[in-house]
């Protein structure tokens, strides 16, 4: 006998009540971000390999370690896509959205893939529900987007949440204040954790990850990036903490936060849940005034976030729903009326009715009954040598019916 194949380290099947979930967060999302005017993307599962390279950056773990990549047949090197953001600029610029009024507000709800070590809160395949807004350097863009992902956790139900907000100003700002960091860095080197002193030259900030004990030491006290910002971004800064007072929305200004991917510039954010484990980051993002440049496209502002589905539901209240309700189930006795009860079964769900047919040979009535019963069907019709009969479940009540008035009599009694 051959193998049974399991699913691969770090996926998930979602079955049934998870799934429902699932479409919950989905539902609420749309509710929330709708009423911002977001509009639905949905971008291709595998892009360009090239778009992240740029994109998300090249010293990034995203791209040095964590992707799908693969050659197609045509020769082409393709990448499951390890988030969504420049994905989503890619199609700003490919369908000409900078002609639209700005700025362009987009969301998304789809499965990214990253290789990355699998434990509890992470995956190599996840779902992450995004929100990017592009065209507009507006500070209240930044604290609109915060606001309406706090408020999308809010109608979940995720407990336990913290805010850390910071600023990594502009590019000329990180360059100069990356020198002063290496320089920092150099000097302690020997306090460093193997990896930090390795990448130092090319990526420093990750320094501030590290959970190595004598790394953080030394970034304890290294210059801080928040203490470098010139003039307009303090103040593009200010601004943004001014409207989240406004609406009181309570953060931590961390200047330890930095994110994982390249093209922050300006606010960052992320949202971590007391309730998750190590994975504790529930959702992030900030602005990114340069990708859409680096991804050949005219100076274009951007900010946006990405929230995991995944963690939304480890830290959340749970969100079954009640199955859909089974208003008519079709029990018959033999095979000769199997054709009539197909028919009545189909007439039903096209009469607008949830109905189900017996499909597995069960005993008739008896076993049939008791299925229906199981899926907490209201009627069950029972096709049967003398006639057709109607069944209320919960009253017991059963009456011979003409099959033609059936559905008629349950859409009546429903
Ligand atoms: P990110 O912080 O890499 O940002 O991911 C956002 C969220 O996705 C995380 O906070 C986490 O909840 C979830 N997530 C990430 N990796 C995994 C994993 N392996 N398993 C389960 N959940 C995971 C981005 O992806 C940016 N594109 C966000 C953004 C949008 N920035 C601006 N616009």
């Amino acid at each position: 006998m051959s193998e049974r194949l399991k699913a691969p380290r770090g996926t998930r099947d979602v079955l049934g009540e998870q799934a429902a979930a699932y479409a919950e967060v989905e539902q609420r999302a749309r509710g929330v971000l709708e009423a911002a005017g977001y509009e639905r993307i949905e971008t291709p599962a595998f892009e360009a390999t090239e778009l992240f390279a740029r994109g998300v950056g090249p010293a990034t773990d995203v791209v040095e370690k964590e992707m799908y990549t693969f050659e197609d047949a045509g020769g082409r090197s393709l990448t499951l896509r390890p988030e969504g953001t420049a994905p989503v600029c890619r199609a700003y610029l490919e369908h000409g959205m900078s002609r639209r009024p700005q700025p362009v507000k987009l969301w998304y709800m789809s499965s990214f893939f990253r290789f990355e070590r699998a434990q509890a809160g992470r995956y190599r395949q996840f779902w992450q529900v995004g929100a990017e807004a592009i065209g507009s350097d507006d500070p209240a863009v930044d604290a609109e987007s915060i606001l309406l992902l706090a408020e999308l956790f809010d109608t979940l139900g995720v407990r336990g949440l913290r805010l850390r907000l910071s600023s990594l100003g502009t590019p000329r700002t990180r360059a100069l204040y990356r020198e002063q960091l290496i320089e920092h860095l150099n000097r302690h080197a020997e306090q460093l954790s193997t990896e930090v002193r390795e990448r130092m030259q090319r990526n420093p900030l990750r320094a501030f990850d590290s959970d190595h004990a004598g790394t953080r030491a030394v970034i304890a006290t290294a210059p801080k990036l928040l203490d470098a910002l010139d003039s307009a971004d303090r103040e593009h800064f200010t601004a943004v903490r001014e409207l989240l007072d406004d609406a009181s929305l309570a953060y931590e200004v961390d200047p330890m936060l930095v994110r994982g991917l390249d093209y922050y510039t300006r606010t960052v954010f992320e949202f971590e849940s007391a309730e998750l484990g190590a994975q504790r980051g529930v959702g992030g993002g900030g602005r990114y005034d340069g990708l859409i440049e680096q991804l050949a496209g005219p100076p274009t502002p951007g900010c946006g976030w990405a929230a995991g589905v995944e963690r939304i539901l480890l830290a959340g209240e749970p969100l079954a729903r009640a199955g859909a309700p089974v208003d008519l189930y079709v029990g018959f006795d033999a095979p000769q009326r199997r054709r009539v009860a197909f028919a009545l079964a189909t007439q039903a769900r096209q009469a607008g009715l949830h109905a189900q047919l017996e499909l597995a040979g069960r005993s008739f009535p008896k076993g049939q009954l008791k299925h229906a019963d199981r899926l907490g069907a209201r009627f069950v019709a029972l096709l049967g040598a003398d006639g057709v009969a109607l069944r209320q479940m919960d009253t017991g009540e059963q009456t011979e019916t003409a099959s033609e008035g059936l559905i008629a009599q349950v859409l009546r009694r429903r």
